[in-house]
C-alpha cells in the first residue's frame, strides 16, 4: 500500500506551516512544504530576469530549477536551496509570496512540479502542506484537513512571524497583500484554494497552536 498522507491546506496565515511541521515531527513523518516550491520558482524566475507573466519562459524555469530542502544542523528552520543557493531568507518575504502566487496560476508551471511533490510520499508517511494537496496532488490521501482563520487574524500571525524574522512590514499593508494573494489563489482556474470535499474544516481563529495541533493529530490517531 502507498504511504499514508495527511494533507493540510488553507490560505496564508492559517497556521498550516507551523501546524504541519509540528504534526510531522510528532508522527515521525516527512514534510512537504509545497508553497516553498512555488516560491522557489518565482524566485528563480526573478533572478533570471524573466517576465513573470511569460508562461513559456517561467515554465522552462520551473522545469529547470533545482530545489532542495536541507535540515538545519541545529534543528532550526529547514533551509531551501534553489539552484545551489540557500534562498530561505529571500523566500519568506511577502514579495516572494506574491511572485509565487503569480506563477502558481499557470497550469504548465503546476504540472512541472507534480512529480517532485509525489516523490515526497514515502513510508512511514507524509504531511503535505499547501493549497491543493487534498484536491489535486494527493486526492487519495487518508487524512485531509483544511485550516482557516479570519483575515484579520491571519494578517496578525504573518505580521508577528515576519517581525520575528526581522523583516520590516506593516500590519495594514500585509493584510492587503494577503487578501489580494488569497483571492487570486481562490479564483484561479487550476487547483484553486478550496477545501477537498472530504477534508475536516478547522477555523483556528482564537485558537492556540497546541489546540490546533491536538485537533489535527486526532484526525490521524483518533
Ligand atoms: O504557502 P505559501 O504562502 O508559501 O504559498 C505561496 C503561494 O504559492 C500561494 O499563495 C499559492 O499561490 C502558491 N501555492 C499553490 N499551491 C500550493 C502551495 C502554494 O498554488 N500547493
Amino acid at each position: 500500500a502507498p504511504a499514508p498522507v495527511l494533507t493540510i491546506d488553507g490560505p496564508s496565515g492559517s497556521g498550516k506551516g507551523t501546524i504541519s511541521a509540528l504534526v510531522a515531527e510528532r508522527l515521525g513523518w516527512r514534510l512537504l512544504d509545497s508553497g516553498a516550491l512555488y516560491r522557489a520558482v518565482g524566485y528563480a524566475a526573478g533572478m533570471a530576469g524573466l517576465d513573470l507573466s511569460d508562461v513559456e519562459a517561467v515554465t522552462r524555469c520551473a522545469q529547470g530549477t533545482k530545489i532542495q530542502f536541507r535540515a538545519a544542523p541545529d534543528g532550526g528552520e529547514t533551509r531551501v536551496i534553489v539552484n545551489g543557493h540557500d534562498a530561505t531568507d529571500e523566500l519568506r518575504t511577502e514579495t516572494a509570496g506574491a511572485a509565487a502566487s503569480a506563477i502558481a496560476s499557470m497550469p504548465s508551471v503546476r504540472e512541472a512540479l507534480v512529480a517532485l511533490q509525489l516523490g515526497f510520499r514515502k513510508l512511514p508517511g507524509l504531511v503535505a502542506d499547501g493549497r491543493d494537496m487534498g484536491t489535486v496532488i494527493f486526492p487519495d490521501a487518508r487524512y485531509k484537513v483544511f485550516l482557516t482563520a479570519s483575515a484579520v487574524e491571519r494578517a496578525k500571525r504573518r505580521y508577528k512571524q515576519l517581525k520575528e524574522k526581522g523583516l520590516s512590514v506593516t500590519l495594514a499593508g500585509l493584510q492587503r497583500e494577503i487578501e489580494a494573494r488569497d483571492s487570486r489563489d481562490a479564483s484561479r482556474a487550476v487547483a484553486p484554494l478550496k477545501p477537498a470535499a472530504d477534508a475536516l474544516l478547522v477555523d483556528t481563529t482564537g485558537m492556540g497552536i497546541d489546540e490546533v495541533v491536538a485537533k489535527v493529530f486526532a484526525v490521524v490517531q483518533p
